[in-house]
């Protein structure tokens, strides 16, 4: 049976008191958006439905970055979440599988559970996911008998009675097509927020002699997200899930606590990661490597044996092969490092490629950008780039070069050739002694002048 996503992200997400729409507030470095997209994507949807509003230009631009194939549809105006689903039904106009209703804001829903409640269609025409919420607040309230549910109602609507349960609605559903918008023609918005509840369609479907039943999971998942506040405890979670995964999964993280994952870094085994590390989004780092202090990563690839920092940055591009080392105050862009290679201290490395075993001394910078145009840098294998070399590019060092310290390099160096590129050194011999008297002379008749 072929199954629908249809995606709720029209809000405004009022309380994040932002320009931004509420959605496409980041969780480690990707859109609340991406992050539901991405965990409704692993049931292999055959059609994917977002409903945007707030921002729609904006959400549009985020969800097709996600899933290209996803469909937008326009909730001009926020009418409730049964009318957020409705603007869904000419775009499923004739699909006969499952709908499975997902909130943009609510981004920690795990694969297994989609799948659950998948599955429970078996047993239900409609399929909520409820939780046992801690504190139950404003949530909509799951009304069972027995193992079916009977209705859900929400929280402003509720009686006394009704508010003391806790078993709680996710927001999440799951229902065939077609029945799905014949019970949504149904649902009206006669309650005490004048909205038109999705929850309704399950009153709606028992009135028809069908049935709704409940999948559960824990709180955590169905965290939704609707303050700054609430963004700072979803992106903490986040972050504890990521680093408990990375340690079970033979990663040695000294101080747990202060290393940031993005939604999609990966890390071998056997790396230990040291206090204080940031990971930006595309990151691989493979197994026995070791990022040390204070060091931030972003769209790089650290491969096997790699030492990166203390204090060093990794920007997009950075591809490092096995054994490479990068020190201290080193900055690497959009460019490839061969095995082995070496750049220690103080370096800015942009737009280049270097050979297997070469060794860039303290300083150096590839001189990349001339204001408009960025120009490539090549260093072969074995070469020795002395301290503080401007490499202007575009420019080559063949294999086994050597630059001198101090050299500014602006044209090619070929093969086994030593460039110097710097002003001849003069020695005048007695001058600095000279100079010396001559200034504390001038210094002693200054004082004088001055009594
Ligand atoms: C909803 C449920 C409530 C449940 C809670 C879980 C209803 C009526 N209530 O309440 O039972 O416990 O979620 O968090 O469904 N949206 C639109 N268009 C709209 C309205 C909402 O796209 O017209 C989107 C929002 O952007 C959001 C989601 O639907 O992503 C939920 O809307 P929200 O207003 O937060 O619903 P709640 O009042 O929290
Ligand atoms: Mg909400």
């Amino acid at each position: 049976m072929s199954t629908a996503l249809v995606i709720l992200a029209a809000g405004k997400g009022t309380r994040m008191n932002s320009d931004l729409p509420k959605v496409l507030h980041e969780i480690a470095g990707a859109p609340m958006l991406a992050h539901a997209i991405t965990s409704g994507l692993t049931l292999d949807p055959s059609r994917l439905v977002v409903v945007a509003g707030h921002g729609a230009e904006a959400v549009t631009k985020a969800a097709e970055e996600t899933c290209p194939l996803a469909q937008i549809v326009l909730q001009e105006e926020q009418k409730g979440t049964a009318h957020a689903v409705e603007q869904a039904r000419s775009v499923l106009d004739g699909f006969e599988g499952d709908v499975i209703v997902l909130y943009g804001d609510t981004p920690f829903i795990r694969p297994e559970t989609l799948e659950a409640m998948r599955e429970a269609r078996a047993r239900h025409d409609v399929v909520v996911l409820g939780f046992e919420a801690a504190d139950p607040a404003r949530y909509g309230r799951l009304v069972m008998d027995g193992d079916r549910l009977d209705r859900i109602v929400e929280f402003k609507d509720a009686s006394d009675e009704e508010r003391a349960i806790t078993l709680c609605n996710s927001g999440l559903l799951c229902a065939p097509g077609p029945l799905l918008f014949e019970l949504l023609s149904a649902v009206g918005n006669d309650n005490a927020a004048g909205e038109y509840y999705l929850p309704d369609v399950v009153a709606l479907a028992n009135a028809r002699g069908l049935s709704s039943g409940v999948v559960t999971c824990d709180e955590a998942e169905t965290l939704g997200v609707n303050s700054r506040a609430e963004l700072a405890r979803a992106e903490a979670l986040f972050q504890a899930r990521a680093r408990a995964d990375a340690m079970e999964n033979g990663v040695t993280l000294q101080a747990p606590d202060t290393v940031y994952f993005a939604f999609d870094t990966f890390i071998g085994g056997d790396t230990v990661i040291e206090p204080n590390v940031v990971f930006g989004p595309g990151v691989t780092v493979e197994n026995g490597a070791r990022i040390r202090a204070f060091s931030h990563l972003e769209g790089c690839h650290v491969s096997r044996g790699g030492v990166i920092g203390p204090y060093a940055r990794l920007r997009p591009g950075a591809e490092l092969a096995e054994d490479v080392k990068i020190g201290n105050f080193v900055e690497i862009k959009e460019a490839r490092l061969d095995r082995g290679a070496k750049v220690n201290h103080l370096s800015y490395i942009g737009d280049a490629e270097i050979g297997e075993g070469t060794n860039i001394g303290a300083g150096t910078i590839t001189c990349n950008y001339d204001g408009v145009f960025k120009h490539q840098t090549r260093i072969g294998a074995r070469a020795l780039i002395g301290s503080n070399t401007m490499l202007v590019a575009p420019v080559s060092v063949g294999d086994d070069a050597m630059t001198g310290s101090g050299s500014v390099i602006t044209t090619d160096v070929e093969p086994g050739a030593l460039a110097l590129g710097r002003a001849k050194q003069v020695n005048k011999p007695g001058f600095a002694r000279k100079l010396f008297e001559m200034l504390k002379y001038k210094k002693a008749s200054q004082a004088k002048e001055a009594e």
